[in-house]
C-alpha cells in the first residue's frame, strides 16, 4: 500500500507531535497536594508512552481541516484517559511493571492507584472543555461512549480469563472494547474539532476500529515476543495469567497432541508458572500462530489505509496512513 509521505518523514513529524504532547501534559497537572494523588500521576504521565492516541487526534484534525492548531486539549484529554485506564488496568492484571518501572500499585498501593486513576478521568474531561470549538457536547459524548465501552471490555476480559472455552469471536468482542474503541474515539474526536461532516467521521471511525484491533493483536505478540525488557512490562504476563489472547486461542486450534494439552492447561488454571513461558513461546513459534497474527495486523492495516484515502487534506492524511503503517512495525 503506497502513501505519499516517506517512513522517515512520519517518523519525524510522530517525534516532533510526540515532544509536544508531553510538554503540555507537563502543564497539566502542576498541583502538588495531596502528593498522595497528585505524585502517581505525575508518575504515570511522565513514564515512556507511545502517545499514539493524542497524535492519532492532532493528525485526524489535521485530515480533515488542514491544520491541528485547536486539537491540542483534546488529544491531551485522550492521553489522560488512556493512562487512567493502564493504572487500573494494572491493578485487574495484578501487573507488576509498566513503561520499565513499578505499576503505581506497586511504587504506592492500590488506593493510591483507584484514587490517581480516578482524578485522571475528572482531568480528561476538564481539557476536552478547553478545546477551542462549539462541538463540546460531541466531545463529551465520545468520551464518555469510549469510557463506558472500555469498561464493558475490561469486564469482558476478566470474564474470559475465568473461562475454559473462550472463541476468537469473544476475544474479538473484548479487544473492540477494551482498545479498539479508545483509539476510534481519538480520530473521532480529532474529527469533530476540526469539523468534519458525518461521512468523515465515519470513515476516522473505521479506520480507527482497524488499527484498534490490529493494535491489541500486537500487544499480546509483544507481550511474549518483545525483545529482552523492550515492552516495558513482565514479559509473558498474559500466559502467565491467564488471559485469552489471540495468541493462545488461536494456537490451541493450530496445535496437536501434547503440545495442545499444554495449552489447554492454560485455559484450564487460568495460567501457567513463569519458568514455563520460554516452552509456551516455542509452541508459538512452531504452530504458525504467529504468521496468522501477522497476517491479522497487515490486512486490518491495509483496510485502514482504504478506509481514510478520500480525506480532503492530502497533509493529514497521508501522515494518518503513515502512523497506521509504523505501528504495524512496532516493536515495542
Ligand atoms: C497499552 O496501550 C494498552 C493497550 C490498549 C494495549 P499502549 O501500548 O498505547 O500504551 P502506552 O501509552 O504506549 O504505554
Ligand atoms: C489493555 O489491555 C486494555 C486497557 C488498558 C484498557 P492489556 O491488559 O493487554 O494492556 P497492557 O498489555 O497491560 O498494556
Ligand atoms: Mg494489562
Ligand atoms: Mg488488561
Ligand atoms: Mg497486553
Amino acid at each position: 500500500m503506497d502513501i505519499s509521505v516517506t517512513l522517515e518523514q512520519v517518523e519525524q513529524k510522530y517525534r516532533r507531535y510526540y515532544n509536544s504532547i508531553n510538554d503540555a501534559l507537563e502543564q497539566c497537572f502542576t498541583k502538588d497536594s495531596p502528593a498522595s494523588l497528585y505524585e502517581p500521576v505525575r508518575y504515570i504521565l511522565s513514564g515512556k508512552g507511545k502517545r499514539i492516541r493524542p497524535v492519532l487526534t492532532l493528525l485526524a484534525c489535521e485530515a480533515v481541516s488542514g491544520s491541528s492548531d485547536n486539537a491540542m486539549d483534546t488529544a491531551l484529554a485522550i492521553e489522560i484517559l488512556h493512562n487512567f485506564t493502564l493504572v487500573h488496568d494494572d491493578i485487574m492484571d495484578h501487573a507488576d511493571l509498566r513503561h520499565g518501572r513499578p505499576t503505581i500499585h506497586k511504587q504506592w498501593d492500590t488506593t493510591a492507584a483507584i484514587l490517581s486513576g480516578d482524578v485522571m478521568i475528572a482531568y480528561a474531561y476538564e481539557c476536552a472543555l478547553h478545546t477551542r470549538t462549539d462541538r463540546h457536547n460531541e466531545l463529551v459524548h465520545i468520551l464518555n461512549d469510549a469510557n463506558i465501552t472500555i469498561c464493558e471490555g475490561q469486564a469482558i476480559d476478566m470474564n474470559l480469563e475465568q473461562s475454559k472455552h473462550a472463541t476468537i469471536a469473544d476475544y474479538l468482542d473484548m479487544i473492540a472494547k477494551k482498545t479498539g474503541r479508545l483509539i476510534s474515539a481519538s480520530l473521532e474526536a480529532g474529527g469533530i474539532v476540526g469539523n468534519a461532516d458525518h461521512e468523515q467521521i465515519g470513515k476516522l471511525v473505521l479506520f480507527g476500529n482497524k488499527i484498534g484491533q490490529a493494535f491489541q493483536v500486537q500487544d499480546d505478540y509483544l507481550d511474549i515476543m518483545a525483545e529482552e525488557g523492550k515492552s516495558g512490562k513482565v514479559p509473558g504476563g498474559d500466559v502467565i495469567k491467564g488471559k485469552k489472547t489471540y495468541l493462545l486461542l488461536r494456537s490451541l486450534e493450530l496445535s496437536t497432541g501434547k503440545e495442545k494439552e499444554l495449552l489447554q492447561s492454560i485455559m484450564d488454571k487460568n495460567g501457567i508458572s513463569p519458568d514455563r513461558v520460554p516452552e509456551i513461546k516455542e509452541i508459538y513459534e512452531r504452530c504458525g500462530v504467529l504468521d496468522e497474527a501477522r497476517q491479522l495486523i497487515n490486512n486490518n492495516t491495509e483496510e485502514a489505509l482504504r478506509a481514510v484515502d478520500s480525506l480532503p487534506y492530502q497533509e493529514g492524511r497521508e501522515y494518518l496512513k503513515g502512523i497506521a503503517l509504523k505501528l504495524m512495525k512496532r516493536d515495542f
